[in-house]
């Protein structure tokens, strides 16, 4: 199993459908695998049940996977300690973007609950979790300026070493 893990907008999704390309693995989206399983949108499962709700489901969904893949994790996996044991089953790979490249990519995005409120507080669970990522991290991409392409090279051949 492979797990790619980073903030919002580091290139997550599009980086595991081109590794599991790659691979000939078959790629798995946290997020929208639990839009269908509940039948609605993240942001609405925000609205409607909040935060921890979320957590709770995205938890659950993680320890269900059993299929090897390429697995595309939501942004807030590493918020639960329970998750990084799951995650330690795998090859954790952390897609590292800087903060000016996560502003400028999500700069229109308004399907993020998490990317509604004030810069200051984006900032702070940005800075919050870098380390989290780092802990449960096997291997750190950095991202910025790259990409897709390069960034899957970079980990194929990270795997292989
Ligand atoms: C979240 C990231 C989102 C999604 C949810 C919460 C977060 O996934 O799981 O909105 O806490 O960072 P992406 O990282 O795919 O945007």
């Amino acid at each position: 199993m492979i797990f790619l893990v980073g903030f919002m907008g580091s290139g997550k999704s599009t980086v595991a459908k081109e590794l599991g390309k790659q691979l000939a693995m078959p790629v798995i989206e946290m997020d929208e695998a639990i839009e269908k399983e509940e039948g609605m949108t993240i942001k609405a499962l925000f609205e409607k049940y909040g935060e921890s709700y979320f957590r709770e489901k995205e938890t659950n969904f993680l320890q269900t996977i059993k299929a090897d893949a390429v697995v595309s994790t939501g942004g807030g996996i590493v918020e639960k300690e329970e998750n990084e044991l799951t995650l330690s089953t795998g090859k954790v790979i952390f897609l590292q973007a800087s903060w000016a490249t996560i502003v400028e990519r999500l700069q229109r995005d308004t399907k993020r609950p998490l990317w509604n409120g004030d810069d200051e507080h984006k900032k702070d669970i940005f800075k919050n979790r870098q380390w989290k990522y780092e802990r449960v991290a096997d291997e750190t991409i950095g991202v910025d300026g790259k990409t897709a392409d390069q960034i899957v090279s970079e980990i194929v051949h990270r795997l292989k070493g």
